[in-house]
This record gives C-alpha cells, sequence and structure tokens, in this order.
C-alpha cells in the first residue's frame, strides 16, 4: 500500500483538483476508446525503417468542453505506437519543437548507450537526433518516453510517452489474438484544474485521481463475442493499479514486460506498478450480446481515484481461430551469478531526498561496473519502510528475472522477462542480472516512479567488455 506518501502534501493545496469516483464532470462511458494511431515510416530500406517524431506543445480534449495543454510526440496523446519486427531495425529522427530539451528512452529495450536517452544526452530545443533500435529482442510489449534529467516525470506527465510494439515469427505462429483483437490499454493518472489544465507538482501523486486509458476519461470500446488480447501498460508516474473485471472473469496472462511468458498463468486480478506491463487474453464470448462489463482499479491507496477505467460493451458473436497453446516460448537459462551486489533504495540519511545507497543521481558518477556477458544477484531493498515509501527498481538494457520477495519465490508472471520491478516499503527483492547484450557502455538504473527518479533516485552501471 501507499499510504503515506500522501503525508507530503499539505492538505487542501489543490483545491481544483479534478473528479473523484462519482463526482467526475464528464458522461462516463460515452466516448469511444481512442487508439493510438500506428506510426508509418518515412523510408524503408533493406534493414530498416525511419520514422520521423516531432515533440512540440499542443492541447487536446480530454474532459468533455475543455482544452488540455499536453506535450506530444506528432501532436498524439499517448503518442502514437511504432510496430516493429525483431529482426529488423529501426531509426527514429525525434525533432524537438518544445521549449525545453529532451532525451528519449525505450522502455525494456536492448540499445547501444548512444541511443538509450541517457538523462543528459539531450536533445536541445530547435535541435534532432536519430535514435538506432536494434530490435534484436523477442516480441514484446515496449513504451518509449523523454528521460531528460530531473525533468522527466513532468514531461511523462504531460504527455511524452508511447507504445513500442515488437513483433516476431515466433509469436505470430502461436495463433494468439491478433488484428483489431489486439488492443493497447496505456494507463496513466493525472490531476486538472477547473480549465483542463494539468496541474503538476513533484510528488503531488496523491492529487492524480483522474484515471486515462489511451488519453481518455472512462471510454468504452466495443467487443465481439471471442477473445481478445489486451495489452496493458501501466504509463503513470507513481500510481500502482490492480485491475480486476467487473464480473470477477478470467484474465489469461500471456506476457510480461519483455515479452511471452513460458506458460499462460490464469487469474483475476493484474497488479501493475509503473512501467510494468502484462499482456492478458479476456475471453468475451460468454457474455451476452447487449451487456457491459468494466475494466476496473481497485488498488487500494489512500486516494481511491475512479474505480471504472473502461466500459467493455459486448456485441455479436464472431468466428474465433485465436487459442492460447500451453507452451508459449522457452525462457533463456541467466547461468549463475558472479557476484551480489546490494541496493539500497530508500530516503538519504538526512531524509531531504530519494536516494540509491544513500547517494542522490550524478550523470557523472558510475556507481558500479558490470562485466558484459555475466550474471549479477542483485539484492534490492526499499529501505523506507519507516515512511511507508514505495519504489520499483528499473534498469535499463536488460530483461532480468526476479527470484524472491522477502524470500517468497515470485510466481511466474513476475519472474521473467522483467526490466521493471515493484518494491514495497521496507520489502527485499532478489533478482539475476545478466548482461547478455552485445552493447557496452553507461546505462542508468532507477526508481520508477518518476517523481523519485526525477528527484535523485537515480544511478548507473557501466558494462565493461
Ligand atoms: Cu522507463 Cu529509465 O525508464
Ligand atoms: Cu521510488
Amino acid at each position: 500500500a501507499v499510504a503515506g506518501a500522501a503525508m507530503l502534501v499539505p492538505a487542501g493545496r489543490l483545491s481544483a483538483v479534478f473528479a473523484d469516483d462519482e463526482g467526475t464532470a464528464s458522461t462516463p462511458f460515452t466516448r469511444a476508446l481512442p487508439i493510438p494511431p500506428v506510426l508509418r515510416p518515412v523510408s524503408s530500406t533493406a534493414d530498416h525503417d525511419l520514422y520521423d517524431m516531432t515533440l512540440a506543445p499542443t492541447t487536446a480534449s480530454i474532459l468533455p468542453g475543455l482544452q488540455t495543454p499536453l506535450l506530444t510526440f506528432n501532436g498524439s496523446f499517448p503518442g502514437p505506437t511504432i510496430r516493429a519486427r525483431r529482426g529488423r531495425a529501426s531509426k527514429v529522427r525525434v525533432t524537438n519543437r518544445m521549449t525545453t530539451p529532451s532525451s528519449v528512452h525505450l522502455h525494456g529495450a536492448d540499445v547501444a548507450p548512444s541511443s538509450d536517452g541517457h538523462p543528459v544526452d539531450l536533445i536541445q530545443p530547435g535541435e534532432s537526433k536519430i535514435y538506432h533500435y536494434p530490435n534484436r529482442q523477442p516480441a514484446a510489449t515496449l513504451w518509449y518516453h523523454d528521460h531528460a534529467h530531473h525533468i522527466e516525470a513532468e514531461q511523462v506527465y504531460r504527455g511524452l510517452a508511447g507504445l513500442y510494439l515488437i513483433g516476431d515469427a515466433e509469436s505470430d505462429a502461436l495463433g494468439l489474438p491478433g488484428g483489431q483483437y489486439d488492443i493497447p490499454l496505456f494507463i496513466r493518472d493525472a490531476a486538472f484544474d477547473e480549465q483542463g489544465r494539468l496541474l503538476f507538482t513533484l510528488d503531488d501523486f496523491a492529487s492524480r485521481r483522474v484515471v486515462l486509458v489511451n488519453g481518455a476519461h472512462q471510454p468504452f470500446v466495443q467487443v465481439r463475442r471471442r477473445k481478445y488480447r489486451l495489452r496493458l501498460v501501466n504509463a503513470a508516474n507513481s500510481r500502482p493499479i490492480r485491475l480486476v473485471l467487473s464480473d470477477g472473469g478470467e484474465f489469461v496472462r500471456i506476457a510480461s514486460d519483455g515479452g511471452l511468458l513460458e506458460h499462460p498463468v490464469r487469474g483475476t486480478s493484474i497488479e501493475l506498478w509503473p512501467a510494468e506491463r502484462a499482456e492478458v487474453v479476456v475471453d468475451f464470448t460468454n457474455h451476452a450480446t447487449g451487456s457491459t462489463l468494466y475494466l476496473e482499479n481497485v488498488f487500494n491507496g489512500p486516494e481511491t481515484p475512479n474505480r471504472q477505467l473502461l466500459q467493455f460493451q459486448v456485441g455479436e458473436p464472431v468466428p474465433d481461430p485465436s487459442r492460447v497453446p500451453d507452451t508459449l516460448r522457452t525462457h533463456p537459462d541467466l547461468g549463475e551469478p558472479i557476484l551480489t551486489r546490494t541496493i539500497n533504495m530508500g530516503r538519504d540519511a538526512t531524509n531531504t531526498f530519494y536516494a540509491i545507497n544513500g547517494l542522490p543521481y550524478d550523470p557523472d558518477r558510475i556507481d558500479f561496473r558490470c562485466k558484459r556477458g555475466s550474471t549479477e544477484l542483485w539484492v534490492v531493498n526499499n529501505t523506507d519502510g519507516q515512511y511507508n515509501f514505495p519504489h520499483s527498481m528499473h534498469v535499463h538494457l536488460v530483461q532480468f528475472r526476479v527470484l524472491d520477495r522477502n524470500g517468497v519465490p515470485v510466481g511466474p508472471e513476475e519472474a521473467y522477462p522483467k526490466d521493471t520491478v515493484r518494491i514495497p516499503a521496507g520489502q527485499t527483492v532478489r533478482m539475476l542480472v545478466r548482461f547478455e547484450s552485445p552493447f557496452t557502455g553507461v546505462y542508468p538504473y532507477h526508481c520508477h516512479f518518476l517523481d523519485h527518479s526525477s528527484a535523485h533516485m537515480m544511478a548507473q552501471l557501466e558494462v565493461v567488455p
């Protein structure tokens, strides 16, 4: 639970916070779920596709009758979706037409340091940069977002994030629901003032009570009576969510942060903390035509936002050739660790900032060096038990294996492939990190509560040959 963090926000400071549970200004479930546009390449060669993205301020109608100023990729909120294929590289030319610098990170990707979106590798206003994404990794739901030093929390909050989906022949061959039956749900929260402007105060997540799905508040989506694949992304800066279906129905979880699980995992709730992803299959076959059900967030934080996030309107049956095989993929063996590292996530000794091992982020400091090709055991402690602050651990470049939390083995849905793991207050997570990428160089690791990473909770490692 995240209780306690709300104490950071003096009561009543943001009196204009928009909406909560029933008190919303919009009529719920009257707006169709937007699907972010799929970006087309501007050119293609034998081995790569080139995409153009422009960072610019824009406005959009999120709340009825109001215009919300945003920062966007190509004017889209969330940003356009890039659909890449394993084995075929992408180049993304990003031009910054904002008044602030940016750096674009492809979260979960195996890329060279020069294309990783390092916090001080900035695209200044008026400048462009081409990012190279080799797409050598298996099919996965990745996402891109701003990562500019100290301001990523605000810039992501204002809209600088979108989806990047890698597909491959191996996952296509499984026969999972695809095409129009494969729907991304990019979930985040926000606080609005009466004019519809986003309110941002660092660490004031408790005021962000409006939860948006694909940039819309309480939209609906029409579904047919068949199986669907839903790609769930928690794109909130600081809000954990736990998703359920209002009828108690089942999610068949097929993929985690970095791609397919070995076997489907059945359950009735999906907990995702910021930056975590899950792909699930939901079967609407046994719902009556004309019925409705809801995707709900039942995470019990101190400030419970609107519980119903999305309405499913069930239509006619259609033939459904899709299936969910019992075996999805074989995971690599990450090997035996050559060393153990202890990493403490928590306030510094004087309780003035968020720190990793007691230190604030310094982009000029290498916190430790890791040998390419080796495996390490990381013991990550949340040392903020006394403050009840939740944290997480995100490592660039790699997909790691989570072993256990407080000594209790995690389930297969949370073990591998992971790039972000939740670490509740006072708890300890152990994980195996293998540096199997061919790339060497400097990569950040940090808490993915972006309000924390923007407030120093970041460090960096160097992969050395
Ligand atoms: Cu999604 Cu370094 O972050
Ligand atoms: Cu944190």
